[in-house]
């Protein structure tokens, strides 16, 4: 399973790419907003940072960039998706799935626009967005389960819908605003082709109390060996 981060901060998309490898990255106007910096500033450093290592193209490095959410006409919706994915050959469109965002979606589609149909709560949503042949998905995790639903099952049903009309690959699972690791097991399980979070959530997904208990009493064991 791929692991995407979700942010605008370009000190920490380095950090996870050189100490954990992500696979790629996804924003939102919130994660801009949080960066302090302009959106088009934001965009130019992740340009930047494909260039500097290498992985240029959203074949290699899918980075999901969305639009301006108050649009809610399919033809400016795709004319700021043009002006965006002009900017980097890594750029996906994150467009909301309305009707006109699933509109626009299609055309960028046909224009050989990558796109990523996001603010998806149902399987039906999720049916749509590959329905369109959008590049991506994005289901909403943490959203759901904050307010007391069990995401698993919700997965599940989206994973087998794909298997049935063949949609695996065609239209990945990015499985959205993940907060812990059970999520990110749980869509493992299901499987869903990538998980996005912030770093902290990856980070707190590695570590566990009994591996630093065990380091200590692999480290006493040596304290108390001869080495040679
Ligand atoms: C995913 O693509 C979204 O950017 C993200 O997960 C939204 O949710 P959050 O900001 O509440 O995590």
């Amino acid at each position: 399973m791929k692991y995407f981060l979700d942010s605008a901060k370009i000190d920490e998309i380095r950090e996870a790419y050189d100490t954990f490898g992500i696979d790629g990255v996804t924003t939102n106007p919130n994660h801009i907003m949080n960066s302090g910096k302009p959106f088009f500033t934001v965009l130019g450093e992740f340009a930047e940072f494909v260039k500097e290592k290498g992985i240029e193209g959203w074949e290699n490095f899918p980075i999901s960039v969305e639009i301006n959410p108050h649009l809610d006409d399919a033809d400016e919706m795709v004319e700021m998706g043009e002006k965006v994915a002009a900017m980097c050959p890594n750029f996906c469109i994150k467009i909301p799935c309305t009707q006109a965002g699933i509109t626009a979606a299609r055309r960028l589609e046909q224009k050989g626009i990558r796109t990523n149909l996001t603010l998806v709560f149902s399987p039906s949503q999720a049916l749509i967005a590959a329905k369109n042949g959008s590049l991506f998905v994005s289901p909403f995790i943490g959203w759901k389960e904050n307010s007391g639903e069990d995401c698993t099952q919700y997965i599940q049903d989206i994973v087998t819908v794909y298997e049935n009309y063949g949609y695996i690959g065609e239209t990945q699972i990015i499985c959205a605003a993940v907060r812990n690791g059970k999520q990110i097991v749980d869509c493992a399980v299901a499987g869903a082709d990538i998980v996005t979070a912030g770093l902290q959530v990856y980070k707190d997904s590695f570590y566990h109390p009994f591996t630093d208990y065990g380091l200590k009493k692999f480290q006493a064991a040596w304290d108390n060996t001869i080495t040679e």
